[in-house]
């Protein structure tokens, strides 16, 4: 989608849908709405007095303006009370009004900035808001549908953001182009995660990565299969692929936008590219959706490609274990011992805790870099939806200020993250009678007991791990999130990422 930024009043819009926010409980339209209004000879006033428009969030009302006003339609959106409009509410605005737009198969859009003068946030940020939310809220998976009809031949190709005026044009203009590119990330994210498993396999994966690094000359892809693997001892990755006859792949990636010698920050993403319990077999009951149980590393793959295409001034490293878990003749067992390439003796009660033992190799991993932070993605247990819900990822680690970091990255972006406890006594839970961990711990606090297995890999550098087992999928569409893949992570990495290099 082509993304640009004009200055200048609405009525001279050419497009063909307009959209433009109104606050709640206003009885005329206000700012640059009032003189499109006054343009419109009070349409927009008479539907808000004919009480059909209150304004209220999420409310959309769609018109069909005549001259002197250019654009075909209008398209008018609730942004709530204005005291209480929050980037995020700026986002979801955005969302309605790109959805509204695609319904009535517009090609071009144009989104008024004006509502967001109300905010706190500077203009710029409202636009980068802005532009991230339509081309969120329009992303479509349909490579699979034959039938022509079915798909979406005309999207919506240009969006153009109106100022009110030219105040900060250049920082508004860089801005939205951002938006742009890690909006495009995150939608690169969930096309992995929405592809079916026997697409999506580790060397689907492998090859994507491989074709990222492609892009840009400070990116170098390394991928590892079964032969390397055993040499550097991953016999917890290697446990998980023993059942399938799909071979895993280790996916390292290395960003060097920073200095030579300066720590990067490594970002690891579980991929279980089906993940059906293995031995330990999972109901048949919506296991299909199991799929998905690659969302934290394709969340590093997208978060990687903006990094790189934003060229950040960092030092990056991706790490991504991919293997799928099934049944077999060859596949590991309950009860099975195995040992991860840092020497820990792991016994296997669950095989379905899975995610846990390709990370701990990818954690081990992960100290030859030194990070200066290590932030992992996974899918990691559904306990974490039911101790949070769907609309935040758990956050734990062994570093409080990593974790604050992380935390206001996601409040800022819109991909919220929650802190639980890892206190020492969930590790007591993992404690093993015969090897040094076991695999699961028990039936209380399974979110935390997976983080408190992957914290004894994660040693000798600041760790944070995020949970997205249930905000990497939605089953009922968002404001700016269809339904299936959300790209969760993406966002959030690269504006926890942003803050770093502007501090450093
Ligand atoms: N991939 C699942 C977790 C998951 C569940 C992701 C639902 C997305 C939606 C993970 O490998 C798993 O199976 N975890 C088990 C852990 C248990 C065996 C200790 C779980 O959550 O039930
Ligand atoms: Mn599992
Ligand atoms: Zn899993």
């Amino acid at each position: 989608m082509k993304v640009q930024v004009t200055a200048g009043k609405l009525k001279d819009v050419r497009a063909d849908a307009l959209g433009v926010g109104l606050f709640q409980g206003a009885k005329r339209p206000e700012g640059e709405a009032a003189a499109l209004d006054k343009a419109l000879g009070g349409l927009i006033a008479r539907l808000i007095k004919a009480g059909d428009f209150e304004g209220k969030a999420g409310q959309t009302a769609l018109l069909y303006p005549e001259a002197p006003v250019r654009a075909k339609r209008l398209a008018l959106v609730g942004l709530g009370k204005r005291e209480e409009l929050t980037l995020e509410g700026f986002r979801k605005a955005a969302g309605h009004i790109a959805k509204l737009a695609r319904l009535v198969r517009a090609r071009s859009l144009a989104f008024s900035l004006d509502g967001a003068e109300a905010l706190e946030e500077p203009r710029a940020e409202a636009a980068q808001a802005a532009a991230e939310a339509v081309i969120l809220a329009t992303y479509t998976f349909d490579e699979y549908k034959t039938d022509g009809e079915k798909k979406d031949k005309k999207p919506l190709a240009t969006l153009t953001l109106v100022a009110p005026d030219r105040r900060g044009l250049k920082a508004v203009k860089a801005a939205s182009a951002e938006g742009r590119t890690i909006a495009e990330a995150a939608c690169f994210a969930r096309r992995l995660v929405d592809l079916p498993g026997n697409t999506h396999t580790p060397t689907y994966l492998a090859r994507e990565a491989r074709r990222l690094a492609r892009a840009s000359r400070k990116l170098t892809v390394r991928v590892l299969g079964r032969p390397q693997m055993e040499r550097l001892k991953m016999g917890a990755l290697l446990g998980v692929a023993k059942g399938s006859s799909e071979p895993p792949r280790f996916i390292v990636l290395e960003y060097k936008g920073g200095r030579a010698k300066e720590k990067p920050v490594v970002l690891v993403g579980k991929a279980v590219t089906f993940d059906s319990g293995g031995i330990s077999i999972k109901p048949s009951q919506a296991m299909e959706e199991m799929k998905r149980d690659m969302a934290g590393g394709a969340a590093v793959l997208g978060a990687i490609k903006a990094v790189a295409a934003l060229k950040l001034p960092l030092n990056v490293v991706g790490l991504v274990p991919a293997t799928e878990n099934l049944p077999s003749g060859t596949a590991f067992k309950p009860g099975d011992i195995i040992t991860a390439s840092s020497g820990t003796t792991i016994e296997i009660l669950n095989t379905d805790a899975e995610g846990r033992l390709i990370l701990a190799d990818a954690l081990t991993y992960a100290k030859r870099y030194k990070p200066a932070a290590c932030v992992d993605l996974a899918t990691l247990t559904g306990a974490c939806e039911i101790a949070l819900g769907k609309h935040c990822a758990g956050l734990m680690g062994t570093d409080e200020a990593l974790i604050e970091e992380v935390k206001e990255a996601g409040e800022a972006c819109g991909e919220r993250a929650w802190p639980l406890p890892l206190w020492p006594e969930y590790h007591e839970q993992i404690k093993s009678d015969v090897a040094d961990v076991k695999n699961i711990g028990g039936r209380g606090g399974g979110a935390i007991t997976a983080a408190a297995f992957l914290a004894k890999f994660a040693e000798g550098y600041p760790w944070a791990h995020l949970d997205i087992a249930a905000t990497s999928w939605v089953t009922t569409e968002l404001p700016y999130i269809p339904k299936g893949a959300t790209g969760y992570g993406v966002r959030l990495m690269v504006e926890f990422l942003k803050r770093r290099a502007a501090s450093s």
